[in-house]
């Protein structure tokens, strides 16, 4: 007989994006070049000035970026973080409510280790961001979802949420703003009144805020100035300034259970990256940049996501909200797919296979968008976004024409 493992691995599901982004580098390596509207990271890099500042201390002959750093990050970063959000939403924060972690990922798994227990009932919005089906079936949590819909704007129902809460036995929210996959920022009366349950209920409302700087039309809801004893917030520097692949990011909330956050955090990682706190704290602190680069990003992403929405206009039978945050537009598929028994994943992957084109199955982000796909608009130009969406109507009327 072999050694054992833990079974409860198998209840983990490989990220859609990890999984397409293999499959990509193995087609890459057949010549074929793959548009790509799947990926959820910025096709920007961090400003220029804060990359020559980080090229320049790579010759310090000193142990200063290679040292292991504090469990819950640099003090100098955790303050920079609590004056950027003074800066960008008026909050005030000590640097004791403020935990840096290794990346957005690593920020939802501690604080839900921190606050979760096996059984608890979390509630969660259908369609949400994939990592969190992973993490609630891995803590053996029990979802209560409520559907987000198209025809509401992917706004949460509040009068949903309101019904399925159960004081003592739902221990959390789970509210991603603005919003992967949907792009859907949040309503202030609907955010109020998520805040209001969950004072009234005594729950937390996990607050996941990765793409906070990437609003195109309304405006960023700090919820946790609506609930402050109630907020943990996440957030990500994988999109803001753009280093995903350097794990970085932060919690911030009440400080008692971020003091609890970061003895998890210290338990898997002992402490974020240093090159990495180094390069935001240096982007961070230098103000003008960083509102020139928030700026900048917003641009061109709103150019971006504007030539996706005129691209996908001109397809019939689809439908899709357009998005006034994130990087992320879904599109519902249903009139095309469900005539044939067929889910968005099976479309997915015919247009990898057949068009290259890479995009995500809605059936990863919730039941309610099976026959969706979610598209990206943020690595890709103009010019290939058009392409990308091109090949799309081209398969969707291919798929019409043998329906006929
Ligand atoms: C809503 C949301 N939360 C968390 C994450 C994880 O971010 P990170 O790359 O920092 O791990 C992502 C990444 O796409 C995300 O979209």
């Amino acid at each position: 007989m072999s050694p054992r493992y833990n079974l409860d691995v198998d209840l983990l599901r490989e990220s859609p994006t990890r999984s397409i982004n293999r499959l990509v580098e193995k087609f890459k390596r057949e010549d074929r070049d793959i548009i790509m509207l799947s990926a959820g990271e910025p096709g920007i890099p961090p400003p220029i000035e804060v990359r020559k500042w980080l090229s320049e201390a790579l010759k310090e002959d000193s142990m200063r970026l290679y040292s292991y750093t504090p469990s819950p990050g640099f003090l100098s970063l955790r303050e920079a973080v609590a004056e950027d959000l003074k800066d960008l939403g008026g909050l005030d924060l000590s640097p004791d409510q403020i935990v840096i972690a290794s990346g957005g990922q690593a920020t939802m798994f501690s604080t839900l280790a921190a606050v979760a227990e096996p059984g608890d009932e979390i509630i969660i919005i259908d369609p949400t961001y994939f990592g969190y089906w992973n993490l609630i079936s891995y803590f053996k949590l029990r979802p209560v979802t409520v559907v987000a819909s198209p025809e509401k704007s992917f706004q949460p129902d509040v009068e949903a949420v309101k019904e399925v809460v159960k004081k003592g036995r739902t221990k959390a929210m789970i509210i991603v703003n603005p919003d992967n996959p949907t792009g859907r920022v949040l309503r202030w009366d609907v955010a109020k009144a998520l805040a209001e349950i969950a004072v009234d209920n005594d729950l937390w409302i996990i607050y996941d805020e990765p793409y906070k700087t990437l609003v195109y039309e309304g405006e960023h809801i700090f919820m946790y100035k609506l609930a402050p004893e109630n907020v943990i917030s996440l957030n990500s520097f994988s999109k803001d300034p753009g280093i995903p692949g350097w794990r970085l990011g932060y919690v911030y909330g009440p400080e008692w259970i971020i003091r609890k956050i970061s003895l998890i955090s210290e338990a898997i990682t002992y402490n974020p990256p240093s090159v990495a706190q180094y390069l935001v704290l240096e982007y961070l602190r230098n103000r003008d940049i960083r509102r020139r680069h928030i700026e900048y990003v917003r641009r061109v992403f709103i150019e971006r996501r504007d030539v996706m929405i005129e691209e996908l206009s001109k397809i019939d039978h689809v439908e899709y909200v357009k998005p006034s945050g994130s990087m992320f537009i879904m599109i519902d598929l249903k009139e095309v797919l469900r005539p044939l028994g067929l889910k968005g994943g099976w479309f997915a992957e015919k247009l990898l296979n057949e068009m290259n084109v890479a995009t995500v199955p809605g059936e990863f982000f919730g039941r309610s968008t099976e026959n969706f796909i979610r598209l990206s608009f943020s690595t890709e130009t103009p010019e290939r976004i058009r392409e990308g969406v091109r090949r799309i109507r081209e398969l969707i009327e291919k798929i019409l024409s043998k329906r006929t």
